[in-house]
């Protein structure tokens, strides 16, 4: 196909390098569904060889990234295009400009007002690895995270690494279940909204998404504070509510995250992913109080627990090893994994679960496997069980 919107699309990415106004652009749609590559994205990072067109290639399980010289870096982007993806999103500071295969003989082109109109970054190599932007960051000053200058506070580096990663996951999690264009995320105990806004700014400015997101959140002055942020960064589709994770008046949920949502609070977060049919669900639990106070194990595995930092990890243990079993219960696949190093944070683990569209009804035998498991450790109830009415 010779296609003019093609052919002007390289040249508007050709021209913004040039002018350096380019921020990224996002390749999405593949030509072949099923393709292990889903996205590339390319940004402009300065490295000891010299600035450079940095893509990262977004595979099913992993990222892999390339730095070419501005000349070869736009000859990959055309290859991928022609050959590989529908879709372009490329955001400069002058304009937004969306590229999209309508049939294999039509295309569009759209202009938009620039979303973004920030002087482009040239990042450094110690930073390439990073996936959320310091410089100019709409959020990350007010939150405390980095000074007026875009550089990470003292002390918050942990903090920053932290969300990263989280973004990583997160983002990896959205685009596997097959998510596009619009839909709905609450984040439940959203707290002072780091990882809400980061998540927001990611998936609908870098990835190209159009997410309504909500953080729910039970005190007030941290509601007022992120909305505050979400004003001044002109955030059209993020908001944060009072409310509780029980009961705020969040009606479509395709997305449930909660995040060092505290005890049994985590279980009200997937007692409501489940209820709402969710497709995604994302915790990483924190304290394990529920389950500890009932386990009261015997004969070999009382040796376990009669030392009381070790019953401590058994009952964190077994209290997500429920969870995980009831999502699956629910028809959920679910992945329960450490998404940073103990060495950053200790509440590291993640549960993500994600619908199955062929469920149907709860499966029995995983029930039967958590009843054996309760009876080997003397638990009488686990608080999940208790929401969904599993128990008396
Ligand atoms: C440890 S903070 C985590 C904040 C954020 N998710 C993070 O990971 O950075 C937990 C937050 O959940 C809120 N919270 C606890 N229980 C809640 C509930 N039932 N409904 C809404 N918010 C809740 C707390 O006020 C607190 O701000």
């Amino acid at each position: 196909m010779s296609d003019e919107n093609l052919q002007k699309l390289f040249i508007a990415i050709d021209e913004s390098l040039k002018e350096a106004n380019f921020i990224k652009l996002t390749l999405s749609g593949r030509k072949v569904a099923e393709a292990e590559l889903k996205n590339v994205y390319a940004r402009v990072v300065t490295i000891k060889a010299g600035t450079r067109l940095s893509l990262v290639y977004r595979y099913a399980t992993r990222d892999v990234t390339r730095n070419f010289t501005f000349s070869e870096g736009v000859e990959e982007i055309q290859k991928q295009l022609v050959y590989g993806f529908n879709q372009a999103i490329l955001l400069t500071s002058n304009a937004d400009i969306h590229f999209m295969v309508l049939s294999p003989t039509k295309s569009t082109l759209k202009t938009k007002a620039a979303s973004q109109t920030l002087t482009p970054v040239f990042m450094h190599d110690k930073q390439k690895s990073r996936l959320i932007n310091v410089q100019n960051n709409p959020y990350l000053t007010p939150l405390g995270i980095s000074t007026a200058e875009g550089k990470i506070k003292k002390g918050s580096e942990d903090k920053f690494r932290q969300i990263n990663k989280y973004i990583e996951e997160v983002s990896h999690i959205v685009e596997q279940a097959g998510f596009e264009g619009q839909f709905s995320i609450a984040d439940m105990g959203s707290g002072k909204g780091y990882l809400t806004f980061a998540l927001y700014d990611y998936l609908t400015h870098t990835c190209g998404f159009t997410p309504i997101v909500t953080g729910v959140e039970l005190r007030k002055g941290l509601v007022d504070q992120c909305n505050d942020i979400v004003h001044k960064a002109g955030y059209a589709n993020l908001k944060f509510i009072q409310g509780t994770i029980e009961s705020a008046d969040v009606p479509n949920i395709d997305i449930l995250i909660a995040l060092h949502a505290c005890d049994t609070a985590t279980d009200e977060a997937i007692f409501r992913g489940i209820s709402q049919k969710a497709r995604v669900i994302v915790t990483a639990p924190c304290c394990h109080k529920q389950i500890r106070q009932q386990m009261n194990a015997q004969e070999v595995l009382g040796e376990i627990t009669k030392f009381g930092i070790l019953k401590e990890r058994q009952a964190e243990i077994v209290t997500d090893t429920i969870r995980a079993l009831i999502l699956e219960a629910y028809g959920y696949s679910t992945r329960v994994f450490e998404f940073i190093s103990t060495e950053h944070t200790p509440k590291n683990v993640m549960i993500a679960a994600v619908r199955k569209r062929e469920f149907t009804s709860v499966d029995g035998a995983k029930l039967t496997q958590i009843e054996a498991l309760k009876s080997l450790f003397g638990i009488e109830f686990h608080y999940l069980e208790k929401l969904l009415k599993l128990t008396k």
